[in-house]
């Protein structure tokens, strides 16, 4: 598969060494075109694909064609590129809130993807919820999923109003995970522990529990329960919890993130 990088930021780069790593593309087969000299350096220098500066150029060729850049970028990169694709080539956006009607009008092209993947995709990891435009074919739709694939799980859906939602959950999600952490390591350390051995605590029951989660197939709600004996020093502290309005709170944000996430579609 022939595939261009409009953009090889971070998770432009992300998705590049997960493609690679995976063996779904091979290094001469990859462009990536970004405006930032040192990025085309790097990329060129770490994985031995293509690089330019010219968006247009990267392109040909290309059976997909991935826009990596920042929401704040694309409307220069759509006028360079409005009209010049194919109908077999397929455009695979991830730029958080850009609308496929957007990407559809702005690039004078039907064939887009539009999905939103996570940080822990760079180290295949991620989660990418994604959905197609009417005009996306059926082997199309597979490339992309294949793509997004390299780089974790993937969820089709079918109606975009999902994407902003995702957004909020999956896509900023892990910025909350990394506050919850930050605050008990320091809660820890606030009650005495040493620095490292709280860092350690605390990376180790986040990884623990996910994996807990898995594979003891329990709802969350009775392994809370096992954890809590009644009268016991886990009900004290959720007890704390809950008086602050932690899941509330949690609520209140997830819904300022994804109202954030509809404005900036338009
Ligand atoms: N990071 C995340 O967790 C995450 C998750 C899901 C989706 N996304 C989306 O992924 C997209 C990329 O994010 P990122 O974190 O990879 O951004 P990034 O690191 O800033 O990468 C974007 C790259 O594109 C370059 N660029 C800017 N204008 C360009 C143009 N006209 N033509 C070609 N290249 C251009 C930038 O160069 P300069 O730095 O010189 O501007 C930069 O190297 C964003 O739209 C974001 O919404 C990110």
């Amino acid at each position: 598969m022939n595939i261009a990088f409009i953009g090889g930021g971070a998770m432009g780069e992300a998705m590049l060494s997960a493609i690679l790593d995976k063996e779904l593309s091979q290094s001469q087969a990859i462009s990536v075109s970004d405006i930032n000299e040192a990025r085309r350096q790097h990329i060129e220098h770490t994985y031995g694909v293509a690089v330019m500066s010219n968006n247009r150029l990267a392109t040909d060729n290309s059976d997909v064609v991935v826009l990596a850049i920042k929401p704040q970028n694309l409307a220069e990169v759509m006028a360079e590129l409005s009209g010049q694709l194919k109908p077999t080539q397929l455009v695979l956006s991830i730029i958080a809130g850009a609308r496929i009607s957007s990407l559809c009008l702005g690039l004078n092209h039907n064939c887009v993807v539009r999905a939103m993947p996570n940080t822990p995709a760079q180290i295949g990891e991620g989660i990418s919820v994604w959905t197609a435009a009417a005009d996306v074919t059926e082997q199309q739709k597979g490339w992309a999923g294949s793509i997004l694939g390299t780089m974790g799980k993937e969820i089709y859906v079918d109606d975009e109003k999902y994407i902003d939602m995702a957004t909020a959950v999956s896509g900023s999600g892990p910025a909350y995970i990394f506050l919850f952490m930050e605050s008990l390591i320091e809660a820890a350390v606030a009650i005495g522990l040493p620095r490292d051995m709280a860092k350690e605590l605390v990376l180790q029951t986040v990884l623990g529990s996910g994996h807990f989660i898995q594979k003891s197939g329990k709802p969350l709600a009775e392994l809370r329960r096992m954890v809590t004996s009644p009268g016991g020093t886990t009900a004290e502290a959720l007890l704390q919890l809950e008086k602050g309005k932690f899941s509330e709170l949690l609520m209140q944000a997830v819904s300022a993130a994804y109202n954030k996430a509809k404005k900036l579609g338009g």
